[in-house]
């Protein structure tokens, strides 16, 4: 399916590394024109580099850094009509783990990236595609965005509160020309999933794909232009089961806690 973005102006954050490093590839190898961003200036130059796209990094979620970064982006593209609001973190340097011991401050840095920065970047975009002709926007959550994660409160809360946002914009303007989806990974062999810890082996249980697995699931789904994304199919069946029975699913996920609480105490 070589081509499907042809001369798309696309904009992927947190492309530097990880799954937005190989969306950004795949955008290129689908005909895409991409605008790599990342806190990690140097990360964002060097896929830019490789992908003959054009570096601009910077703090995606903050008002000035999402305003500072459509401006270049829209200078290098000519219009934005893809924005991959793909920049996210499950935690924040030297915070404590447990969510007892996690500051205010870490909470809002998590609700800053993993929600505002979709929240700030659609304010700026959907105007402007209502008026010239619509646009897609794209936020990877997570499927802790639709399940939990165990272990992460922080992380759990703010990747649902980015599925609801993005379900919110699909439902408000899809008939409007703004097409939104939702990539929802389990876990992505990323640097997140290496510095995870103790939940690594959690988010290892079932399947661990590649980020070039993860852009590959959401090249099918423009296909069809299905809402969600799952580069992982277990988690359709556990959407269902937990959406069917809550309470039984919910039950399900205290045995998998008491394991894990069974484990740490050994
Ligand atoms: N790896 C997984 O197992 C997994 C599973 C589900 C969802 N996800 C989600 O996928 C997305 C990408 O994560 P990844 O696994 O590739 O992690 P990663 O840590 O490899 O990449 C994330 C990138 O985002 C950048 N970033 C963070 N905050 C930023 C900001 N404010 N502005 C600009 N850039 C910023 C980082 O510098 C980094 O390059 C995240 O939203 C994450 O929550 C990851």
């Amino acid at each position: 399916m070589a081509g499907a973005l042809q001369g798309v102006g696309a904009v992927v954050t947190g492309g530097g590394h990880g799954i937005g490093a190989a969306l950004a590839r795949r955008l290129v190898a689908e005909g895409a024109r991409v605008v790599v961003n990342d806190l990690d200036a140097e990360a964002a130059w060097r896929v830019a580099h490789e992908v003959g796209g054009t570096a601009v990094p910077g703090n995606c979620a903050s008002e000035d850094g999402v305003r500072s970064l459509l401006a270049h982006a829209t200078q290098a593209l000519g219009r934005v009509d893809l924005y991959m609001a793909n920049a996210g973190l499950d935690h924040v340097q030297g915070e404590p783990v447990d969510w007892l011991e996690t500051s205010d401050a870490a909470w809002s840095t998590l609700q800053e990236v993993n929600v505002m920065a979709h929240v700030r970047a659609a304010r700026a975009l959907v105007p402007e595609w209502l008026e010239t002709g619509g646009g897609r926007f794209v936020v990877t959550a997570s499927a802790a965005g639709l399940l939990t994660m165990l272990g992460a409160a922080p992380y759990s809360v703010t990747k649902h509160a980015a599925v609801g946002f993005a379900e919110w914009l699909s439902a408000t303007y899809g008939h409007r020309g703004i097409a939104v989806q939702a990539i929802c990974p389990q876990g992505v062999q990323t640097r997140m999933l290496e510095e995870a810890g103790p939940l690594k082996e959690l988010l290892s249980a079932d399947s661990v794909l590649s980020p070039d697995d993860v852009a590959q699931a959401w090249v099918e789904s423009l296909a069809d232009d299905r809402f969600l994304v799952l580069p992982h199919p277990e988690v359709a069946d556990y959407y269902r089961a937990r959406a069917g029975d809550t309470d039984r699913w919910l039950a399900g996920m205290r045995r998998i806690q008491a394991g894990l609480d069974a484990l740490e105490d050994r």
